[in-house]
């Protein structure tokens, strides 16, 4: 450890170490929690920003988790100290919890900010929590370092696994055709979520702390490791050791997060088959470092990377505890090192490359080789035209290949209701040929960017057995989902973007090598439709809904509020102390 900072230096001594009143108040409403200076003064103050909850199915282990987070502390001569933090949770969170991403990152940027806190341990992992902690601590910008819930057991019914998301939708659409029987779906029901940890096919969850690990802010290969495996504990313990020495090293996140760092964690997304909101959260993430990544660098990755981990939904069999067991993210990125900046520094202290020396890929019909890959490429495509001049994007790995070069007319839905309504009347005039749109549906329009883009296909087509068709929107789906869905139309429709003039029976033409999304409808046509359009009524008058609606930004570039990002003002800097 190359120590720089000397106790003096520790931020948290301009709260506890002068001969003053105020700090006579700090040190004295500590030991009314119960400790001596010993205890506290002149060592690192660990915060460690826990996102448990009792609604998070995902985060059911943290406590314990804390408690090994602050043994390490301990050990290593800090002191820690334990903040509960926004828990938003994927399942439970209304009308989604995309709403809530950036109130967990204002909230985390502000707790470190306004806290004596040296050092801090991010505890996150259900989808929007990890980008909300590392958003907002990379502006806080004291020494972190994530610790990732882990994956879930696989799941299990009658001898078969179960994908989180995934089989949920695949069966749901067997039960809508009459194949499956009310016992066999209670049976789904209890299997598909074994224990605690995060959704355990490649979804957003695992896609971001995958991300966020290859970006160098967890210890190395941390995203891999199962929730209960006790491994996990041992990594919790070992995160409480390792910040305690990244403090005294003043390590940090602006020389980890890097250019290099944000495009080793792109790369490593498309060769996992990242979920399709890795695009924001990353965008986001890399805007907050001071980093530009655009949607088209995004799409130059994706044509470039190989598919290489082999887990659902683009991958065809395993699961993340499969993964793990093959060597997990560090094997991955092994695999593919030749593509990665291994000079870039990560929470270790080490380079990637030092961190990556002995990584082994113990099954390679999981983690494949570059000469095997499950793609060649394809990931993460991004579609530009007249639908979407800001962008659009699609995931060509995990849709039938029928549907990348697609022609059809348009059936149009205003709201998720009113396409819900209509996709369960068996009479719905629609062919496999139909490209199904919805629109209103966007960070705006949703609100809050709903996970709402794996439009259902229509109980007519269903029962015909089609199991595929394209379908666009402006809202995300979910990283557990699959199908020909082209997402995040930008500019949305409820803010007047192209989508918001098309018309049910307009022929819409999807390119998807020429990266092309048309509605093929003439431009004196689109004037008149453009002009009459009208803004719909505001989705909120008030609360955090209204300063939302107000300052939110658009997918393509990253939907961070755009008073939070960096450039916006000079840094806030450390709290005045009086
Ligand atoms: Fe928490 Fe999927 S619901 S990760």
């Amino acid at each position: 450890m190359t120590t720089t900072k000397k106790p003096a230096d520790l931020r948290s001594a301009r709260w506890f170490a002068p001969d003053d009143l105020r700090s006579f108040g700090h040190r004295s409403r500590m030991m009314q929690l119960g400790y001596s200076e010993a205890d506290f003064m002149g060592r690192p103050i660990i915060g460690i920003l826990n996102t448990w909850s009792e609604l998070n199915s995902c985060h059911s282990h943290f406590r314990e988790r804390a408690a090994d987070v602050k043994r390490g502390v301990l050990q290593a001569g800090g002191f820690p100290v334990e903040l509960p933090s926004l828990s938003v949770d994927e399942s439970f969170t209304k009308p989604t919890s995309m709403l809530y991403r950036n109130l967990l990152a204002i909230e985390t940027e502000e707790q470190i900010r306004s806290h004596p806190l040296d050092g801090v341990v991010l505890m996150g992992g259900c989808d929007k929590t990890t980008p909300g902690l590392v958003m907002g601590a990379l502006t806080a910008g004291v020494p972190m370092i994530y610790l990732p819930a882990g994956p879930m057991l696989r799941g299990n019914y009658a001898g078969q696994k179960l994908g989180s998301g995934s089989d949920a939708w695949k069966y749901w659409d067997e039960r809508r055709a009459g194949n499956i029987t009310e016992e066999q779906w209670q049976g789904l029901q209890g299997g598909i979520a074994r224990s605690a940890g995060v959704c355990m096919t490649m979804g957003t969850a695992s896609t971001m702390t995958a991300i966020t690990d290859a970006m160098g802010l967890t210890l190395p290969g941390a995203s891999s490791v199962p929730a209960v495996d006790s491994g996990h504990q041992r990594m919790a313990a070992d995160c409480g050791r390792r910040i305690v020495d990244m403090v005294w090293e003043d390590l940090t996140p602006d020389r980890i997060v890097t250019e290099a760092a944000v495009r080793n964690a792109a790369i490593v997304a498309m060769a996992t088959g990242c979920s399709t909101n890795a695009v924001v959260h990353l965008i986001a993430m890399a805007r907050r470092a001071g980093v530009d990544l655009t949607l088209d660098d995004l799409d130059a990755l994706g044509r470039t990377t190989p598919l290489v981990a082999n887990v659902r939904p683009s991958g065809k069999d395993y699961l993340m505890e499969d993964f793990f067991y093959a060597g997990g993210l560090r094997a991955l990125m092994k695999q593919i090192e030749d593509r990665l900046d291994l000079t870039a520094m990560t929470v270790t202290g080490k380079t990637m490359g030092e961190n990556l020396e002995g990584a082994k890929v113990f099954n390679d019909d999981v983690i494949r080789p570059l000469s095997n890959p499950v793609y060649r490429e394809g990931s993460l495509a991004v579609l530009r035209g007249n639908l979407c001049p800001d962008g659009a994007v699609i995931k060509p790995a995990a849709c039938d290949p029928k549907y990348h070069v697609h022609e059809g007319p348009a059936l149009v839905f205003d709201s998720y209701p009113e396409m819900k309504a209509a996709v369960d009347d068996e009479n719905l005039d629609v062919t496999p040929d139909t490209v199904m749109v919805l629109r209103n549906a966007g960070p705006l329009g949703g609100p809050g960017f709903p996970e709402w883009g794996m439009l259902p296909i229509p109980k007519a087509l269903i029962k015909q057995g089609h199991r595929d068709m394209l379908r666009i929107s402006d809202a995300r789906m979910s990283g557990t989902s699959y199908g020909a869905c082209v997402l995040h139309v930008a500019p949305e429709s409820y803010v007047g973007g192209p989508l918001a003039l098309l018309k049910t029976g307009d022929i819409v033409r999807m390119d998807l090598p020429a990266r092309r999304l048309d509605m093929l409808v003439d431009e004196a046509e689109l004037e008149a439709r453009r002009a009459a359009w009208k803004a719909p009524d505001p989705r909120f008058e008030r609360g955090w809904g209204w300063m939302f609606s107000r300052h939110v930004t658009q997918a393509d570039k990253g939907c961070d509020f755009d008073y939070l990002e960096r450039g916006f003002g000079p840094a806030a800097g450390e709290p005045e102390i009086f």
